[in-house]
């Protein structure tokens, strides 16, 4: 029986799950779905990175211990998995014991090779990427990867000879030029061997929170060796029961972002042609997504959480969406917009209204039930499957889900054209209302791997029961009765929810569109009542302005800050969106100040901001923040510092 092993990154367990993460392991979660209705022996697995520098700072900033943030972050994971419909077969987290077993059992392997020795050595070093960089491969000075800052580290380390690894690698790119998907990553990976390939550090004696080295405990085992590990650990490697990884391994597909491209491509099969062991088939980094077309990022405030679109409109539009929006290689924006116009044009009309509709005239015209046909969309059908299916096998779900959506927009014209509903009763209404429910049905089917809870009552309601690819056919009998299903995606009025987001009174932005925070999680569900309320405050005089105290003027934030770019928000004349350095951190503001002043007058300036405002959304992108500005008759007018101050100092 053909087999199917695909596994995601293991998470870093320092913070939040968002919409880039979920995307992942829903696109892993669309292929393993359609591989096990292939009938082929799936496996999915999925988990948690929990060791290293950057799970031990952001412990120590909550002060917890690590394993403390872990077990309290895993569970936002199994959360979100269990809330998007995650089919995953297991879980691993780099914590738990079979996994070490497997680390070590892969080191051993590693040292058996003659591949590990130990040295000092020194070089720039990210502890934003935990790890060593060559001085050629900095940018500015900065990390490559992210342009956070590197220090020069010394360290005495045990290192892999990875260097001896770079004709094998380059070797192995010839020969299977699809290890690394989609090809143009391929290429970045190719000439990054072809610069050179140093040995690389395994081990670290800066920090304590890992796998201590064996036989050495003042180290431990490099996070990204360890992390690599959990593809065979949790397959048994290394334990006394390695059947399953005798099933699946290789892997059939890792899929990763691209930016951890290098550990899966280059380090993870030079360490695997080490240990002697099989190396996976493919390694697919995709692309991206960005918030309205910013990347998105702490600072900015404009991470996307997806659980409130989960509440509002169920894991079956999040999973669409995601598949369907952007090509899987690329980078793509998140917006509401765009995801209330798919939802409306995709899902309550093209798929929604058609199931109705369909769903409603063989109940009402014909008993409910579904007949032979006529066979005329019979290969129309065939070929959207064909097409859907060889998009499946290259890892394209855009153009699987694309290839669906023609042939529902091909039944939609067809039904059209026939008018079965102007014919009630005649057999030729009860065949063209039987062909595409047939078609329906098989489309349907294909659907359940991007959206399992729709999809399935859809076939419900044509009155087919369960089935798989390898057993549906076109002619297979219904088991049951159609009957009219209605409500599977009500179009949203796409005013009242902008409307019900500004003014912040749904589930969707009860939190302001902001990001939950490790904060939330410690406090407590609500605080009872105090039992007396406070001594009210001196009512103030009729007919005067309320005055404030200096306590409550000091409540306001107003922090210098320098902006860094600036652009117009699309299809506004005033707004301009601002992204503004405050020394510690970055964030995104808009202005309605763009009638006035020019973006290029902008950039640069220092000026007064308010920084502890609600976040609030102006025309679909998120402010952090206000910048201080004048009203002289009706002009904006910018306030500026006389002398020059550095950014983030506190104003009040
Ligand atoms: N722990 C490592 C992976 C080890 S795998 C042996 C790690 N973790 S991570 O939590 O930082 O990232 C996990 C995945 O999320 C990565 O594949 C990364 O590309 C992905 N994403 C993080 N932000 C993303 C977007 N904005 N969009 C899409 N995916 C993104 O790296």
């Amino acid at each position: 029986m053909p087999r199917f092993y695909i596994t995601t990154p293991i998470y870093y367990v320092n913070d939040y799950p968002h919409i880039g993460h979920a995307y992942c392991t829903v696109c892993a979660d669309f292929f393993a779905r359609y591989h096990r209705l292939k009938g082929d022996a799936t496996y999915f697995l999925t988990g948690t990175d929990e060791h290293g520098q950057k799970v031990e700072k952001s412990a120590a900033k909550e002060g917890v211990t690590p394993r403390q943030l872990a077990d309290r972050v895993v569970e936002r994971y199994h959360e979100l998995w269990r809330r998007l419909g995650i089919t995953h077969d297991d879980f691993i987290r780099t914590t738990e014991e079979r996994h070490e077993r497997g680390v070590l059992a892969v080191l051993k392997r590693l040292q058996e090779a003659g591949d590990v020795y130990k040295a000092s050595y020194q070089g720039p070093y990210c502890a934003g990427c935990e790890a060593f960089f060559l001085e050629k491969d900095l940018r500015d000075g900065k990390c490559p990867d992210f342009g956070h800052p590197v220090a020069v580290l010394e360290e005495e380390s045990y290192f892999f000879r990875l260097s001896k690894y770079q004709e094998p690698l380059l070797k192995l790119y010839a020969e299977r030029p699809d290890f690394v998907l989609p090809e143009s990553r391929m290429n970045e990976v190719r000439s990054f061997v072809e610069s050179g390939l140093k040995d690389l550090s395994i081990s670290r004696s800066s920090i304590t929170w890992g796998i201590p080295f064996p036989g050495d405990p003042g180290h431990v085992l490099y996070v990204w060796l360890d992390a690599l590990s959990n593809y065979v650990s949790a397959l048994g490697f290394g334990s006394e029961e390695e059947a399953r990884y005798r099933t699946y391994w290789p892997a059939d597909l890792h899929l990763i972002g691209k930016d951890i491209l290098r550990f899966h491509a280059v380090y993870w099969p030079a360490f695997l042609m080490s240990a002697g062991l099989p190396l996976p088939r493919h390694v697919f980094g995709h692309g991206w997504w960005m918030k309205d077309a910013s990347k998105m990022s702490k600072s900015f405030g404009n991470i996307v959480d997806p659980r409130p679109y989960l509440e509002e409109f169920g894991a079956d539009a999040v999973r669409y969406f995601l598949l369907r929006e952007k090509p899987i290689g690329t980078d793509g924006s998140f917006s509401d917009e765009a995801f209330l116009d798919r939802f409306n044009a995709d899902l309550a009309n093209d798929l929604g209204n058609l199931a109705s509709r369909l769903s409603n005239l063989l109940e009402s015209q014909a008993g409910g039930r579904v007949g032979r046909g006529d066979g005329s969309l019979r290969a129309r059908t065939f070929e959207a499957l064909d097409a859907y299916h060889a998009a499946q096998g290259l890892f394209a779900p855009r153009e699987a889900l694309e290839a669906l959506w023609a042939l529902l927009s091909d039944l939609n014209k067809f039904l059209v054209e026939r008018e079965p509903w102007k014919r009630a009763g005649t057999p030729e209404a009860l065949d063209a209302l039987s062909e595409a429910a047939r078609s329906l049905r098989l489309a349907a089917l294909a659907l359940e791997p991007a959206m399992p809870g729709a999809a399935r009552r859809i076939q419900d309601a044509l009155g087919f029961g369960p089935t798989d690819f390898v057993n549906a056919r076109w002619e297979d009998r219904p088991s049951g009765r159609a009957a009219k299903l209605a409500g599977l995606f009500p179009r949203v009025d796409k005013r009242e929810y902008f409307g019900r987001i500004r003014e912040g009174g749904t589930a969707t932005r009860r939190n302001g569109g902001k990001e939950g925070t490790m904060e939330d999680e410690k406090k407590p569900e609500r605080q009872p009542a105090p039992p007396q309320a406070p001594a009210a405050a001196p009512a103030d005089p009729p007919g005067e302005p309320a005055k404030l105290s200096i306590d409550e003027f000091r409540r306001v934030e107003l922090r210098a800050g320098r902006i860094l770019e600036a652009e117009r928000v699309p299809k506004s004349n005033k707004l301009v969106r601002l992204i503004v350095d405050f020394g510690t951190e970055r964030r995104q503001i808009v202005a309605g100040i763009g009638k006035k002043y020019a973006p290029e007058q902008l950039t640069g300036k220092t000026c007064p901001f308010v920084c502890n405002l609600q976040p609030a959304k102006l025309m679909g992108v998120e402010s952090n923040g206000m910048i201080m500005a004048g009203n002289l008759e009706g002009e904006p007018v910018l306030l500026q510092f006389l002398e020059e101050v550095p950014p983030g100092s506190r104003i009040t």
